[in-house]
């Protein structure tokens, strides 16, 4: 790190975003790495997105993350304002990652399929993906598990959604891989799967309960909750107690996260257990908090 070097600024915009781990997640690696960097937490309301982020180079900004709830205004900002937007994030629907490049246009990336899938092959390298897969939701996190599944050769994702319109939409855009299943029929559309995935916030401190019985879940199927406050969701303890293997969010965090600090600083940044151990003390202050 040179004294005479500008420091780079990046950060995520959010509303909330207190309760964002990114971070503590991008501090680490700046640290790591000894980058002359820095990275905050931009709590913008809805109505404020589009001016605030038209403002960001400007105030010396190399790029920033994107969530909740601006991850569709961002991709529109940066489609209306001529920039480029990746052919995934177009796919999805949804901008997670953005870089203000220095002589060129704004580009607007989605980074969630690969973290989903990094997270997946990390934590359940079993997992084959030649049976099907049952998807819990059909809201922007569901579109980046169906686009990482769908990479990955997955032949049948059954999109198990409570408004099933929204799961038409979904096999519309993706393509005859999806196939909707009403919220009425979730537990028998598990009989044959290899994995689960729940893509609802439902688990989430804070939010209802997913109601859900295993009972006809094959013993050996993942199951997958992107869920990661709590760390371990009701989901999966139920998966858990019957012996399935479990994969938690808190992975999927961390992958999102690597291609996009690269894309800023130059180094695609690794997830240590160190560091998941960090993110996981962060998350049990949380719960008693
Ligand atoms: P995100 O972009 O984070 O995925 P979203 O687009 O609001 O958020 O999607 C949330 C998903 O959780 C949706 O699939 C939603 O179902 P609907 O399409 O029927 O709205 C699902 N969801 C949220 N609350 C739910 C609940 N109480 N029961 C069942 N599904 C729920």
């Amino acid at each position: 790190m040179t004294p005479s070097k500008k420091t780079i600024r990046t950060g995520v915009m959010g509303w909330p975003v207190a309760h964002s781990r990114s971070p503590l997640l991008h501090g680490y690696w700046l640290k790591q790495h000894a980058i002359n960097g820095e990275y905050t937490a931009l709590a913008v309301p809805p109505g404020d997105f589009t001016k605030t982020f038209s403002q960001l180079p400007e105030q010396g900004f190399s790029g920033v993350n994107i969530t909740v709830p601006h991850k569709q205004a961002a991709l529109e900002a940066i489609t209306l304002a001529g920039g480029a937007v990746t052919e995934m994030a177009r796919h999805i629907g949804a901008v997670n990652a953005v870089v203000f490049h220095a002589n060129g246009p704004v580009e607007g990336d989605n980074t969630d399929a690969f973290g989903f899938m990094e997270n997946l092959r990390e934590k359940a390298p079993q997992w084959k993906g030649d049976n099907p897969v049952a998807v819990l939701g059909a809201g922007g996190a569901a579109r980046a598990v169906c686009a990482g599944l769908a990479g990955a050769g997955v032949k049948e994702i059954r999109i198990v959604n409570r408004t099933e319109e929204k799961a038409q939409n979904l096999a519309r855009m993706f393509g005859p891989s999806i196939i909707p299943v009403s919220w009425e029929d979730r537990e028998t559309s598990l009989a044959d799967v290899s994995l689960l995935v729940n893509g609802t916030p439902l688990g989430m401190a804070g939010s209802p309960l997913l109601d859900l019985a295993l009972a006809r879940l094959p013993a050996a199927a993942v199951v997958y909750d992107i869920v990661y406050a709590p760390l371990e969701t009701p989901l999966l303890g139920a998966a858990k107690a019957r012996g399935n293997p479990v994969v938690d969010g808190l992975g999927m965090l961390i992958h999102q996260a690597r291609p996009t600090f690269e894309a800023w600083f130059g180094v695609l940044p690794e997830a240590t257990s160190e560091l998941r151990e960090m993110l996981e003390a962060d998350l049990r202050k949380g719960e008693t908090t």
